[in-house]
């Protein structure tokens, strides 16, 4: 199975790059290694999904990502393609990245099946009509995240459908590693260029090797870019065992979802004390050992992978007999925030049956239409629950939220939202909710005018001289 890789057989010009599951990470992926003058096909099972790529729209809003595909398109390094494709991609390509969902399953563990069908599906093809050709193994590169040990899964499920679709002595030459991905929803292709290190683990050399000079143009910061000046000058390479790999991915998300979780627990004790929260963030933040990034107090950590990794974690942990009090309380006080935006809007408010409250931002952070784990949409039922009528705006993700949330109005214009309500809360801080207005706010709302600021981005004074009744989190 883990095949030699002779150096001089490999130049960088010769890689061809397959990438299964065209979501923000595959996209993201194929389009910048494109863009470093790879040759890359993605392929993806949702049909409609690759008539949209292969007619030049990204399906998903993500800033710079259509620019850099449609100019992959054009260049000819990028195409798109059906699950029917990928025996065919298999056979070509040196990489084949898997960056398809482990989404939350019912017992809190990522679900494998999606990546454990990919598995299969490569097994079959590594053995199909004309891979006999191959000339060096295929490198299996796992990007979707997977508990430790789920690239020794992939393997196996790779050799099953070795064995199922060659027969009972079938071999076939392929190595799976782990490559992490840790780029964030709304700024994808920046963090794909330019990230702060790349991961990459394997229980052997070779591949670790050909994952090296595959990124080195990106190690090497050695690609032409819009960004002037360049971020960086050159980005480490971290190589590591596979399980290592592995839970280095966890633990990143894990350690920021804590982080975040533990500035929301001192804002409540800025609350109750009268300091300052944001003061505090930038008092600890300038301590280089703790750093000032994921520091911003308020409605707490959403998304398609904070909840679902944390979860996952824990849920691994539970299956070795460990426990996970600091992740139990990261969750909790997580939880905890959702009921302080209610409890403020109640303690405003008195109570909250017959009141309407706009919902300003409805993704789960700016600059995506992603609306997976999305507060907005929490509190909208929460809302619901306890007789209030809510109005969502949002610039981006407005018609999708409307579709997700029965019941939920939506509109296209903060103002609109603001007319006659309540009460605002500020759930994601997009610029349009940033540069509000707050005479104009408070000249469309309706008594007692309560702006609930979910993310502490507005400036207080000016919320109140403009008369509104202004509450954050953990600062007066
Ligand atoms: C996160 C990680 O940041 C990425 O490194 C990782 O690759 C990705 O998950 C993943 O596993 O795929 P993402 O979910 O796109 O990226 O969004 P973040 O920018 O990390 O924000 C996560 C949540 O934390 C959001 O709900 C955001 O509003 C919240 N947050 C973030 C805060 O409440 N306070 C902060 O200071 C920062």
């Amino acid at each position: 199975m883990h095949g030699m890789y002779p150096g001089d057989l490999l130049t960088v010009d010769s890689f061809e790059v397959g990438v299964i599951g065209a979501g923000y990470v595959g996209l993201a992926t194929g389009a910048c290694l494109a863009h470093l003058g790879y040759k890359v096909t993605c392929l993806d099972r949702d049909e409609e999904r690759i008539t949209s790529l292969q007619e030049g729209t990204v399906p998903f809003y993500e800033p710079a990502l259509d620019r850099l595909v449609a100019r992959g398109m054009r260049s000819g390094h990028l195409s798109f393609g059906g699950a029917q494709e990928l025996a065919w991609v298999v056979r070509r390509t040196d990489v084949v990245f898997v960056a398809v969902g482990t989404p939350q399953g019912d017992d809190g563990s990522a679900d494998l099946a999606n990546v454990a069908s990919v598995a299969g599906q490569i097994g079959h093809a590594l053995v199909s009509e004309g891979s006999a050709s191959r000339e060096r193994p295929l490198v299996v590169a796992n990007k979707s995240t997977v508990p430790v040990g789920g690239g020794d899964y992939v393997s196996a499920l790779i050799e099953e459908g070795v064995l199922e679709g060659g027969g009972a002595t079938a071999k076939a030459d392929f190595v799976v590693v782990s490559n992490p991905e840790f780029l964030r929803e709304g700024s994808a292709v920046y963090d794909t260029l330019f990230p702060d290190r790349i991961v990459v683990g394997a229980d052997s050399r070779g591949p670790l090797e050909i994952m090296r000079r595959l990124y080195e143009p990106i190690i090497g910061q050695d690609f032409p870019t819009e960004f002037d000046p360049r971020p960086k000058t050159a980005v480490p390479f971290v190589s590591t065992d596979l399980a290592s790999a592995e839970m280095i991915k966890y633990a990143a998300n894990a350690f920021l979802a804590t982080k975040i979780s533990f500035i929301n627990e001192i804002s409540a004790l800025c609350e109750t004390t009268g300091a300052n929260v944001s003061l505090v963030a930038n008092g600890i933040g300038l301590d280089g050992r703790i750093g000032s990034r994921f520091l911003n107090a308020g409605i707490g950590w959403g998304g398609s992978c904070f909840p679902k990794d944390v979860s996952a974690l824990r849920a691994a942990a539970l299956a070795y007999g460990y426990e996970t009090p600091l992740l139990d309380a990261t969750v909790a006080v997580n939880e905890g925030q959702l009921r302080r935006v209610i409890e403020k809007l109640e303690r405003h408010l008195d109570t909250l049956m017959g009141k309407r409250v706009a919902l300003l931002g409805l993704s789960f952070k700016p600059n995506t239409d992603d609306l997976r784990g999305a507060p907005s949409l929490e509190i909208a039922r929460q809302l619901n629950a306890l007789g209030a009528t809510s109005v969502g705006y949002d610039p981006v993700a407005g018609i999708l939220a409307g579709r997700a949330l029965q019941g939920l109005e939506v509109v296209f214009d903060p103002y609109e939202a603001l007319e006659g309500a309540n009460a605002a809360v500020v759930v994601t801080e997009w610029e349009e909710v940033k540069g509000l207005d707050p005479t104009r706010a408070a000249a469309s709302m309706r008594e007692p005018k309560l702006l609930v600021d979910g993310r502490n981005a507005l400036d207080p004074t000016s919320c109140r001289e403009a008369g509104l009744l202004y509450a954050s989190f953990g600062r007066e």
